[in-house]
């Protein structure tokens, strides 16, 4: 186990001190399942092109796949072929809008996180390959904390946690954010509340959550932004299009316009050690 480990991150830091650009990785996620975390990653990846950032989103959901659908493609090929060697990370790849990378994850997300010592290498040769065709990586995870979101989000230069003001919904963003300190402790934790009314709705639900993370938990909370409850993001998902694209000057789409103008923001500032996609492989890897 200890000798696979340090094979993997030797494989996966090769080259490491070449790379000048190096890609950030952003993982999104939520406690609860269906509070806009895919509407909000598309969308954000629409929005950060339109700042000129280059993204590949990974599709993180291990059960169905939402990503290609939002964008109105089918994947052929998923991970899945790029670990068992079938493909390479170029068959797999699709292209949305803007130029947008989309890798289909499908259960071979699960073989990606658990990954087997052979497959290694080609699967790091492949990876590696993505830093010179974006500057970020936006990785949609699933709901909850199965063994495989965990990795991913403790491999993860930031973390963007998605939340409705729902109480429901907040319960399960407590528990995820208690896990996190536990597990991650050290990646940024960004909070998105989605689905507010109005701005006010959007400051006391923050409160709320920051609240109990200041009495409870260790370290803190950033607030990113909001996003309103918008009746076109419906619309836009019935007819298999991006909101920013749909319907641009929509409320919710605009929120998610400033939204990326932080996250571009946050993204001038120079990665954590060992960042890019070696680095966060190297993270992922680190857990076993
Ligand atoms: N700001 C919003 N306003 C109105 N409806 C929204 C908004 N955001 C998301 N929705 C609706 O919520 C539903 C779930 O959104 P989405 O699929 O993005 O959630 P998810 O968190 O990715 O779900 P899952 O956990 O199943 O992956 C969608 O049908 C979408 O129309
Ligand atoms: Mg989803």
């Amino acid at each position: 186990m200890h000798d696979q480990a340090s094979r993997l991150r030797e494989l996966a830091s090769k080259g490491k001190d070449k790379d000048k650009s190096k890609m950030r990785v952003i993982a999104v996620t939520s406690g609860k399942g269906g509070v806009g975390k895919t509407n909000f990653t598309v969308n954000l990846a629409l929005a950060l092109s339109e700042f000129g950032r280059r993204i590949i989103i990974l599709d993180g959901d291990l059960g169905l796949a939402n990503v290609d659908i939002a964008f109105g493609l089918s994947a052929r090929y998923t991970i899945e072929h790029l670990l068992s060697g079938e493909k390479t990370i170029e068959q797999i790849l699709l292209t949305g809008p803007r130029g947008i990378g989309i890798i289909p994850g499908g259960s071979g997300v699960q073989g990606l996180a658990n990954i087997e010592r052979d497959k290694l290498a080609n699967v790091i040769a492949n990876l590696g390959r993505l830093e010179k065709m974006a500057d970020l990586l936006i990785i949609d995870t699933g709901a909850g904390l199965g063994h495989t979101v965990l990795n991913f989000l403790k491999a993860a230069d930031d973390i963007i946690m998605v939340t409705t003001p729902e109480p429901t919904a907040l319960t399960d963003a407590y528990g995820l954010l208690k896990t996190l300190r536990e597990e991650a402790g050290e990646v940024p934790i960004h909070v998105v509340i989605n689905r507010v009314r109005n701005e006010k709705d959007a400051q006391a639900t923050f409160k709320r959550l920051e609240m109990a993370v200041h009495k409870f938990l260790d370290g803190s909370i950033k607030f990113m932004g909001w996003i309103y409850d918008d009746p076109l993001v419906g619309r836009s998902v019935m007819q298999l299009e991006p909101l920013g694209i749909s319907f641009p000057d929509s409320p919710a789409y605009k929120c998610i316009q400033w939204i990326a103008g932080t996250v571009s923001g946050i993204y001038l500032r120079p990665p954590r050690q060992a960042g890019g996609v070696r680095g966060f492989l190297s993270k992922l890897l680190r857990s076993f």
